[in-house]
């Protein structure tokens, strides 16, 4: 089975002004990413803030193009896509944002906003447009009387499923959910993971799913990606990766998520997160890791298969052994 969307090497950097008479800096937002995902699935992108998920999010829902690397989604190349592909590719990737009150109109009615993508796309009369606007907001958990409200009269939580109805209206296959409920109070955050998983159950979607943290991603995907300063650490089915994480940035990730890390050897990464403008030379986490060697400073650990994932660090052998004792 061909994946539904398969990301080569995806790269994107930025020009940063530094000044009148400095030359611009470049920074690396994503530094080379790849991955696969398959129609119905989920996958998590985790890291904390700065390390390209959005960036990643924006390249995969063709909001940027990438400054080099390949992405096929549905079969089509979604990088260069011939002409007769574009709109079709369009409808097929979807994002929701963090911020359901940034991201809805506050003038229009949910009505409206819901069948905004039917009238830019469709031929649908007004009628019909209105029965999938309710059937859609009967899906995410909204009521018939609600269509003619504005988005001001919601919660937090509602206003999220406005948005996650929205972005379903022309039936995409990937709905890239770009920490779709960190802003969220913590009730409400399992209501929405709830209403995602039900939703990718019902509509056969497939999930890019974006979170700072790996307690979010938990009950909902299938792999995770741990993202640390624009490049992939480990890579893998998210068993293997919570019972023995062999990176040591998964680790303290690990280890800072109540419920998820280990009582003992506990792993607390030293400093702060590198600027993004100069990178570590070596291994990207090699300022903070505990177990950094010289080794480490001097060469970048390729990504590589172990233990049924992939894995960028020099020792993660070590860590299997570790953790197997
Ligand atoms: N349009 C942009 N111009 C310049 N720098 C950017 C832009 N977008 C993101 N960045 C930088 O790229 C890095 C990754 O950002 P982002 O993808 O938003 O990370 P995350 O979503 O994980 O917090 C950050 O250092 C950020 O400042
Ligand atoms: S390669 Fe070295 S610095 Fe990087 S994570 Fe592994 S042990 Fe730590
Ligand atoms: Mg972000």
């Amino acid at each position: 089975m061909t994946a539904l969307v398969t990301a080569t090497d995806l790269r994107r950097g930025y020009e940063i002004k530094q000044g009148w008479f400095r030359p611009p800096a470049h920074l690396q937002a994503v530094g080379g990413v790849s991955f696969a995902l398959e129609a119905g699935k989920t996958l998590a992108v985790v890291g904390e803030s700065g390390c390209g998920k959005s960036t990643l999010a924006r390249l995969v829902t063709l909001i940027e193009k990438p400054s080099a690397g390949t992405l096929m989604l549905d079969g089509v190349d979604a990088v260069n896509p011939p002409a007769s592909a574009v709109k079709t590719l369009r409808r097929t990737v979807q994002i929701v944002f963090q911020n359901p009150y940034g991201s809805l109109n506050p003038r229009k009615r949910v009505g409206h906003i819901l069948e905004e993508p039917l009238i830019i796309n469709t031929r649908l009369s007004k009628q019909d447009r209105r029965a999938q606007a309710l059937d859609m907001m009967a899906k995410v958990g909204l009521r018939p009387e609600q269509y003619g409200r504005y988005p001001h009269m919601f919660s937090g939580g509602q206003r999220q499923r406005i948005a996650i109805a929205r972005a379903l209206m022309l039936r995409p296959k990937l709905l890239v959910a770009d920490e779709p409920v960190s802003a969220l109070d913590m009730s409400v955050q399992a209501q929405v993971l709830n209403l995602l998983v039900d939703l990718q159950r019902e509509l056969g979607l497939a999930y890019l799913f974006i979170s700072h943290d790996l307690a979010v991603v938990r009950h909902i995907a299938e792999d995770v990606m741990i993202m640390y300063l624009g490049i992939v650490v480990e890579h893998g089915p998210k068993e293997r990766i919570f019972a023995r994480s062999l990176h040591p940035y998964t680790q303290a990730l690990l280890d800072a998520t109540p419920g998820l890390g280990r009582k003992r050897q506990r792993i607390v990464p030293k400093g702060e997160l590198p600027s993004p403008l100069d990178p570590p030379k070596g291994c990207v986490f090699s300022t903070r890791c505990p177990y950094v060697t010289d080794l480490c400073r001097t060469q970048r650990p390729l990504l590589r298969p172990l233990d049924g994932r992939l894995v960028a660090c020099h020792y993660a052998e070590r860590f299997l052994e570790v953790q197997a004792a």
